[in-house]
């Protein structure tokens, strides 16, 4: 057996022992998907994570997917094999600049992207994942919402939306980064290909694809369609499940430099060694966890 084969088998053992289910981002390496239960976007893994039956949650992410799962499992053991693995976007807005916001405008209603901290969440009325952001929005009442953090996506709801809406000025380090021109060079390269941009995006560049979706729905969209050749506006990592689940499809990254580098922080040794030691855990205070655990479940309830 090869090393890496072995690795594998130490793990799948380890996991029943555990009775742990591994969740993964799509951003995740390779070798990190395929040794996951579940792959799939914030959503996706936010209601794994709060259906599962395990009693313990491997998660291959960043800090605040593992903090949801924690938040949506009181009772269950989390680990975020990378203990270092945060989204920087999550930390551009903190529990003081949004009590200022919400004594601004008193009577609107605050979305929190789950690319939060837990305090933040817990200070909001209602979550939403880049999945969901437009319906989440369409389900208040309140016409007026501050939304945070990330502005490329606050901008994107505001398009399908008439409720008026605040954006913070937080933004993602990768998807902020593609240009108009980077859609121009990759389409002279493949003039046939449709556009995949995730709504982290700057808007600009939302106006230059044929379609926006999350990472998820990337995947489903080349699937399910007709289409031989895509050029995929986000994180790269993602190109390794369309590649599994629909070979036969040519997709190209928008720009190959868009690498999330806190998503390649797990590796499978990390997974074992979080196994073995059953650390590093993730908890979240039940003062904190309780009004946040509102919002996100509020969310969830949205179909
Ligand atoms: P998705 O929910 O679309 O997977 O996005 C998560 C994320 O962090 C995008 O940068
Ligand atoms: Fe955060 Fe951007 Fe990385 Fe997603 S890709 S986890 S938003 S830094």
């Amino acid at each position: 057996m090869t090393d890496n084969a072995i690795l594998r088998e130490e793990i799948l053992f380890l996991k029943e022992e555990r009775d742990a289910i591994i969740l993964a981002h799509n951003y995740q390496v390779a070798d990190v998907q395929d040794i996951a239960d579940l792959v799939g976007d914030s959503l996706e893994l936010a209601r794994a994570a709060a259906s599962s039956d395990y009693s313990t949650i491997v998660f291959c992410g960043v800090d605040f997917m593992a903090e949801t799962a924690a938040i949506l499992s009181p009772g269950k053991t989390v680990l975020l094999p990378a203990q270092d693995a945060c989204c920087p976007m999550a930390e551009m807005v903190t529990t003081g600049e949004l009590a200022v916001l919400k004594e601004r405008y008193p009577e609107a209603a605050v979305v929190a992207y789950v690319n939060t901290t837990a305090e933040v969440k817990a200070m909001s009325d209602i979550c939403c994942t880049s999945a969901n952001a437009v319906k989440v929005v369409e389900s208040l009442a309140e016409s007026r919402v501050i939304f945070v953090p990330d502005q490329n996506l606050a901008r994107y709801v505001a398009r399908y939306t008439k409720k008026e809406i605040l954006p913070w000025e937080g933004y993602c380090i990768v998807h902020d980064r593609f240009t108009p021109d980077d859609v121009s060079r990759q389409k002279t390269l493949h003039p046939y290909a449709e556009v995949l941009v995730h709504p982290e995006c700057r808007p600009e560049v939302i106006d230059c694809a044929d379609h926006v979706f999350s990472t998820s729905g990337i995947i489903r969209h080349i699937c399910g369609s007709r289409g031989e050749e895509y050029i995929i506006g986000t994180e790269i990592g993602i190109l390794h499940q369309i590649v599994k689940l629909c070979p036969e499809k040519r997709c190209y990254p928008l720009s190959s430099r868009a690498i999330c580098v806190n998503m390649k922080k797990t590796t499978p040794e990390k997974v074992l060694a979080a196994l073995h030691r059953m650390e590093p855990l993730v908890t979240v205070p039940n003062e904190i966890a309780i009004p946040a655990r509102q919002a996100i479940e509020r969310m969830l309830k949205i179909p």
